[in-house]
């Protein structure tokens, strides 16, 4: 019930030399993932989110190389990947580390006089699970290139966590071609031990709010199906977002909003006839309303302690996301209800992009063991495929470890 395996960071400065040759001052650079708790497929439409980072993460161990180029290696990949700061855009035909590449394309835009690194990555995030290992990748690079850089001092100034998670974002969208949302970049950037974000997308404002959870645990279990048709699926639904935005202004034009998520339960109510002539994108409207309001409610039952509300509310967003957004699949739905057949299971549903991935489930902690065995055999029966559970642990953003 953990993440990938792990190495210590003495092991990876070891790996570091073996893979690149020794004798130069190596620094240790880490990024997390993140869970989703609430607020899915809105913080592309100004809406609240309430991720939390997880202890799982993208590890660095980089150094500098006397050269323009910057020489990328996983621990999992085994392979050396390089490009050259002079031609970043080149780093688009290569297999792995079109994330690194963009942001440091977004770096140099940004003023950062980079030098060339070799940067050893170690992953503790299941790839492709929806934890976001791409985020906790652009952020570890942001971070690791920066602090590198001719003129650190000053672009450290210029340039704090938030920046950087808007840096990460762009470099995804504009490089990468994946037109994401700012949740989960400021999640890995800015997550808290043992503290979720409340985060208003549409002006980062946020808010920590203490994860605790008394005798229940959080539990991811991963479909371990991959999402493959995920970022066309997302890009579709980004369109239809973007087309319920303008119906929304036909149909209440004395109250025009800049975001979807702007507007109240209530006006999608007196909005609902106009919206009739498109079913779909009615439903992916009403789904992105009443989630907005939803994240206010569940992070005010969350700091009111009730857990068996809050498990209430995750139950009614899964619905959401699952008929009227449409994002799920069959195997986050059989995650999704054979979780309901365990009484120590509060709460349930998936996280993040969707079309596979995992869920987040809360559990009573003593009960966590039985209810991974149980669940994974009951899904394993209902779809064919051997699942992965990992009980977590949140922890902080992005950083230097000394
Ligand atoms: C992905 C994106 C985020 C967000 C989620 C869905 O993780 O990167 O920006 O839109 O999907 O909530």
């Amino acid at each position: 019930m953990s993440g990938g395996f792990s190495y210590s960071v003495s092991e990876l400065k070891n790996l570091f030399e073996s893979v690149f040759g020794g004798g130069r001052e190596l620094r240790v650079f880490t990024a997390p993932g993140r869970v989703n708790l609430i607020g899915e497929h809105i913080d592309y439409c100004g809406g609240k989110v309430f991720p939390a980072a997880l202890t799982l993460s993208n590890t660095v161990v980089a150094a500098v190389n006397g050269t323009d180029r910057v020489r990328l290696y996983a621990t999992d990949l085994k392979e050396i990947f390089e490009f050259s700061l002079g031609d970043i855009d080149g780093a688009k035909g290569l297999r792995w580390g079109k994330y690194q590449a963009g942001v440091a394309k977004e770096l140099k835009e940004a003023g950062c006089r980079l030098k060339g690194v070799d940067m050893l990555f170690h992953s503790t995030l299941p790839f492709g699970s929806g934890l976001s290992s791409s985020a906790s990748i652009e952020l570890a690079t942001a971070l690791t290139l920066l602090s590198f850089s001719e003129n650190a001092e000053e672009m450290a100034g210029k340039l704090d966590k938030v920046r950087l998670a808007v840096l990460g974002q762009r470099a995804e969208n504009l490089f990468c071609g994946v037109n994401c949302g700012i949740m989960d970049q400021f999640a890995s950037a800015m997550g808290k031990k043992d503290n979720a974000i409340l985060l208003d997308c549409a002006t980062l404002s946020y808010e920590y709010v203490p994860l605790e959870l008394g005798d229940y645990s959080l539990v991811l279990a991963n479909t371990c199906k991959k999402h493959a048709l995920g970022a066309s699926k997302y890009n579709e639904r980004r369109a239809e977002v973007e087309k319920g935005l303008k119906m929304m202004h036909e149909a209440l034009p004395e109250a025009r909003k800049a975001h979807l998520c702007d507007y109240t339960e209530d006006e999608f109510t007196a909005a609902r006839d106009h919206l009739k002539s498109d079913p779909v994108v009615s439903a992916r409207v009403e789904h992105v309303i009443r989630e907005n309001a939803r994240v206010s409610r569940a992070a005010e039952v969350l700091k009111s302690g009730d857990l068996f509300k809050f498990g209430t509310i995750l139950k009614e967003a899964n619905d959401s996301i699952r008929y009227l957004y449409e994002v799920t699949g069959d195997e986050l739905d059989a995650m999704f209800e054979e979780a309901g057949y365990f009484d120590c299971c509060l709460g349930s549903r998936m996280t993040g992009a969707g079309f596979g991935g995992c869920t987040v489930n809360i559990v009573l902690t003593a009960e966590t063991e039985r209810f991974c065995s149980g669940l994974k055999e009951r899904y394993e029966k209902r779809t064919g495929i051997t699942p992965e559970f990992y009980v977590c642990s949140i922890g902080d953003g992005v950083r230097e470890l000394t």
